[in-house]
């Protein structure tokens, strides 16, 4: 199914070099290309980092201590939001991310919350090329995995992601509710977001079809941005994580057990071998 909403202001330039043909941009690596530096500036307005600590409380970290997890790879630092928070609480954190300029705004960030970045630059698909240590947990959040656009791009990044960590380590993943918008539903229920926060930025879907999700970012002061995104299915990541071999897998609709329908959903998989049980849990 195709929906089309919020058409874009054609008279806008193209920063982003999306071309004459957005809507057939449905590649991996252009990320690089989407996360330009006016794009990356204007990140946090589109977060809010206040509101989005409260909107999220203590749910990660609750998960990370739960499961005794202590060191952490940020694999999609972004702007720095939960590498920061996470230092902040006391783990060991390394920050990486394969955008240059996303990684340059997350140690600005947190220089100016007093916490020093151990950054690296790597793209998700070649992580265990650039990290050489193992973690108690990898998180990928704020809706980032959705960047990969071909299956195979998705199996090695949760392959690598797998390798990076230890025996019983975790992997926390997130992504928006691409089931409601594939199905004609809204990007979010009611109000704002609990990821995106900002209330600067109206963010919106343009363009939704399987294979891609095309967003659109209105800022306050009349520029314009756009993601496209792969739309991930529920169940389609469930079973991709199993496949890769996590066992167990515990699904979160906006951070909390059993919600129907939220906007967002976390998976928290373990990579624990369990020698009684091959199911994944909800
Ligand atoms: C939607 S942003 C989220 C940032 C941050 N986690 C947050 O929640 O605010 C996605 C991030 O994933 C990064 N990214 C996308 N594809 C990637 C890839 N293949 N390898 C490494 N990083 C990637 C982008 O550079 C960007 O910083």
């Amino acid at each position: 199914m195709t929906t089309t909403q919020n058409p874009s202001s054609s008279a806008q330039a193209d920063h982003q070099r999306f071309g004459d043909s957005p809507e057939s941009v449905r590649e991996t690596d252009h990320y690089q290309q989407e996360y330009i530096e006016d794009f990356a500036d204007r990140w946090d307005r589109l977060i809010d980092w206040d509101a989005r600590a409260e909107a999220e409380g203590d749910f990660f970290i609750k998960i990370l201590r739960e499961h005794g997890a202590r060191s952490v790879l940020d694999v999609a630092t972004g702007t720095g939001f939960h590498s920061v928070r996470l230092l902040k609480e006391g783990f060991d954190v390394v920050s990486a991310d394969g955008s240059p300029n996303m990684l340059a705004r997350a140690f600005r960030n947190a220089r100016a919350r007093d916490q020093l970045l151990r950054t690296a630059q790597a793209d998700w698909r070649f992580l265990n090329r650039d990290i050489h240590e193992e973690f108690d947990a990898v998180i990928c959040l704020g809706n980032s995995f959705t960047h990969l656009f071909k299956e195979k791009d998705r199996r090695k990044s949760l392959a690598e992601y797998y390798a990076v960590l230890k025996h019983n380590g975790i992997l926390i993943l997130d992504h928006r509710n691409y089931d409601r918008l594939l199905e004609g539903g809204s990007a979010v229920r009611q109000g704002k977001g609990n990821v995106y926060c900002g209330q600067d930025v109206e963010v919106g879907p343009e363009h939704v079809d399987e294979g891609l999700a095309r967003f659109r970012y209105a800022f306050g002061d009349g520029s314009t941005y756009h993601l496209n995104m792969f739309p991930l299915r529920y169940g389609y990541v469930r079973r991709l994580m199993q496949e890769v071999g996590f066992q167990k897998i515990t699904s979160f609709g906006d951070y909390q057990r059993g919600l129907e329908n939220p906007d967002f959903y976390v998976h928290v998989a373990e990579k624990e071998y369990r020698f009684d049980d091959n199911s994944v849990s909800d």
